[in-house]
């Protein structure tokens, strides 16, 4: 009934509830295989390319370890040495690469990129992140969600996702939330709500399947009674280093610190963040930030001190995009 097979995976409206719920279910079976030593290669004789034109480790090494896993063979495009974008264009690009490989990851910036990559390769594409989504980070976080929920099916859940509602964070988690019919509160300044278009296109599915979606700019009416606090950088990849300096006044109080878990009301409430974090002074943006910004020397967005609290998930979060990107490469090419 869910076949899934030579489907794209490019951003998660082109898929029902129940398709996600199957690549939940199945990402869960293979997490569990690999636990228990019986895994199954599907992907063998596969080969498979991932093409990078922003930085990763999560992502890259997710898709890598799992390609190992199922028996597939990778080949690594970086952000430079092969043509793509400066000689040869994305639609030539996907022509060729689909006549020597089984499934592409592409990771860059317009999410027109991806879907041109996805239309004319004709073999499966994944999206490893663009400027406007991160569907394979969507999975993980459900899953992790799942796991850390005390029980809750996803649409029990509530949410709160703080900071920078309007980058691919907070698009994809909108829409996943509204088709899987869970509570979700974006909380940022006004400027940093999500596109009005995709607002209404998520209000809409959440009529039919229940989703609460809540805009506000109000702290303390967004963490109240959430399950979950969720946050990203203020500024993403490919957005000009300016953007720290209009930011950080606006996103200050959007800050995950200690106060902000005790004024969700809920003492086993759980502190997720896709990662990378800026939490403290050991990466060079982070100590540039807190030389020139006194007050974020305890963190940016998130304190140090939450993230390595008990209430902070993001380690299993990060091993999640293993099994579930693995699910999603199963699903869409795996024998
Ligand atoms: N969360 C995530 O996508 O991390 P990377 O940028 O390291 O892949
Ligand atoms: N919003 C971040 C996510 C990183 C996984 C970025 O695009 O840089």
């Amino acid at each position: 009934a869910f076949n899934l097979r030579n489907r794209n995976f490019l951003k998660l409206l082109d898929f029902t509830p129940r398709e996600i719920q199957h690549l939940l279910e199945l990402s869960a079976e293979l997490k569990k295989a690999k636990y228990n030593g019986y895994e199954q290669p599907r992907l063998k004789g596969k080969n498979i390319a991932l093409i990078f034109e922003k930085t990763s480790t999560r992502t890259r090494c997710a898709f890598e370890v799992a390609a190992f896993d199922q028996g597939a063979q990778v080949s690594y495009l970086g952000p430079s040495g092969s043509q793509i974008g400066h000689k040869e264009s994305m639609k030539d690009t996907a022509r060729v690469l689909g006549r020597m490989y089984d499934g592409i990851e592409y990771r860059g910036f317009g999410q027109n990129i991806v879907e041109e990559l996805g239309a004319y390769a004709g073999v499966p594409v994944w999206n490893g992140l663009t400027n406007e989504f991160h569907p394979t980070q969507i999975l993980a976080d459900f899953l992790t969600m799942q796991e850390h929920g005390r029980g809750k099916a996803l649409h029990q859940i509530s949410f709160a996702y703080l900071g920078d509602a309007r980058n691919n964070m907070g698009n994809s988690l909108m829409v996943g939330a509204a088709k899987m019919g869970m509570d979700i509160r974006l909380v940022a300044p006004k400027a940093f709500w999500p596109d009005a278009e995709l607002v209404a296109q998520c209000r809409e599915i959440a009529a039919e399947t229940g989703a609460k979606i809540t805009m506000t700019d109000d702290v303390q009416e967004g963490v109240q009674g959430c399950d979950f606090l969720y946050t990203d950088v203020w500024v993403s990849m490919g957005e000009a280093k300016e953007a720290w300096a209009e930011r950080i006044n606006l996103m200050l109080p959007y800050q995950v610190n200690m106060a902000m878990l005790q004024a969700t009301g809920n003492p086993h409430v759980k502190f997720m963040h896709c990662l990378p974090a800026f939490h403290g002074e050991d990466t060079t943006i982070g100590k540039e930030l807190a030389q020139a910004y006194p007050m974020l020397s305890k963190g940016v967005e998130v304190t140090d001190e939450v993230i390595e609290s008990d209430h902070s998930i993001v380690f299993d979060e990060a091993e999640n995009r293993m099994h579930t990107i693995k699910a999603v490469m199963v699903a869409t090419l795996g024998n």
